[in-house]
């Protein structure tokens, strides 16, 4: 199995990142950041880790659309030029999309350099920064391509969300309420009171997320549970990555997750207060969309290519009651269809 990593929180994040720095004694380190991050995140690390003020910095574009292979060329190429050996440490600052690219990036450069994660999204944070999974998207498909590579550590600062803006916020709370939904009742309740401190949230989905990582690291049975939400949330993000109305990835998990409770239900898997707790903790929050018939299908087509897929049938990972969930649920098309229709009626659609 591969080795966790470590994950440190809050106080003292920058203190112990410089000494995991001092210990390491990399050859070189190399930051990569995007075009927010390098503004926003990066001079608040230098200023308080003496050490990272003498790293290479890579910056990136902004936004979903740079997770690709192409991306990942250039950057290897960079490095590859800048004659970065194996004994660098990669220093990933921003948010999913950094976590999944430098994740990928560095466990592919020269058959694998160290890297580390300071997340600075409420979504990285919670959920894309811990567990190891990095890639990239192919064309339309999202994380087609990649690998999954535990960073030596992950360090967790909330000061960073200072400058994050609100429906990034939100963004990153889908997956909280998605790590609650599968694993944790109480986390729910949580969510629901709206009393707890975000980093009290955080803690927890990173202790359940790595709880289910630890048993099946290589994503062969229980931690398919994470998937809730994102068969179709994956399509649904996929069908307007690169549009004007395009989602964020948590915002299409919403969506994923309440067309996903309905199917649930329709199989009788939870009660009806169940999915009404679920719908009172999306529907408000969350930009519900309502799909044409058109759009519906090539949501559907794109589902078909998802890789939680064996010989075409859809498999979902569905929840059988709040804080608990199921996976390689196979489910037919008309059952999804069913669900969509029982959402847009749900929604006034
Ligand atoms: N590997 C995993 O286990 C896993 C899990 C969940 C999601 N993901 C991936 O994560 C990605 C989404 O992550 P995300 O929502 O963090 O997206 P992101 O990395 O694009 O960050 C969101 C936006 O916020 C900006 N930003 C980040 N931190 C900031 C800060 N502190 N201040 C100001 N701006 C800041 C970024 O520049 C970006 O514009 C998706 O690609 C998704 O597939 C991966
Ligand atoms: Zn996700």
């Amino acid at each position: 199995m591969t080795k966790n990593s470590t994950i440190i929180f809050d106080t003292n994040t920058f203190s112990k990142l410089n000494s995991f720095l001092k210990k390491g004694k990399y050859s070189r380190l190399i930051v990569l950041a995007d075009s927010n991050t390098i503004n926003e995140c990066y001079p608040i690390l230098a200023k308080n880790c003496a050490l990272i003020q003498k790293a290479d910095i890579l910056e990136i574009d902004a936004g979903e659309a740079i997770k690709t292979l192409d991306a990942c060329k250039e950057l290897w190429e960079t490095l590859s030029e800048a004659q970065v050996d194996k004994n660098a440490l990669l220093v990933n600052v921003g948010g999913g999309v950094i976590t999944d690219i430098g994740g990928f990036v560095a466990s592919v450069y020269k058959r694998g350099i160290d890297f580390i994660h300071i997340p600075t999204s409420l979504l990285a944070m919670a959920d894309a920064s811990v567990g190891g999974k990095c890639g990239v998207d192919l064309n339309s498909l999202k994380n087609q391509l990649g690998t999954i590579t535990q960073p030596k550590a992950v360090f967790i600062n909330t000061l960073f969300l200072n400058t994050l803006p609100q429906r990034q916020l939100a963004n990153g709370v889908a997956e909280i309420i998605k790590m609650g939904l599968i694993a944790d009742a109480k986390l729910v309740k949580a969510m629901q009171d709206n009393k707890t401190l975000l980093d009290t949230l955080i803690k927890r989905s990173v202790a359940l997320k790595m709880a289910i990582v630890k048993k099946d690291p290589n994503d062969k049975s229980v931690r398919k549970i994470l998937n809730f939400g994102h068969t179709i949330g994956h399509a649904i993000e996929s069908y307007f990555l690169g549009t004007k109305d395009e989602l964020l990835h948590g915002e299409a998990i919403a969506i994923g997750m309440f067309i996903e409770s309905l199917i649930a239900f329709d199989k009788k898997m939870i009660k009806t207060n169940e999915l009404q707790t679920i719908v009172d903790l999306i529907k408000p929050n969350y930009q519900v969309l309502e799909f044409s018939q058109e759009e519906e299908q090539k949501i559907m087509e794109l589902m078909l290519h998802d890789k939680k897929n064996k010989n075409n049938k859809i498999r979902m990972s569905l929840i059988n009651k709040i804080g608990s969930c199921k996976y390689d649920v196979e489910v037919n098309v008309s059952q999804i269809q069913k669900a969509f229709k029982t959402y847009h009626q749900i929604i006034g659609a």
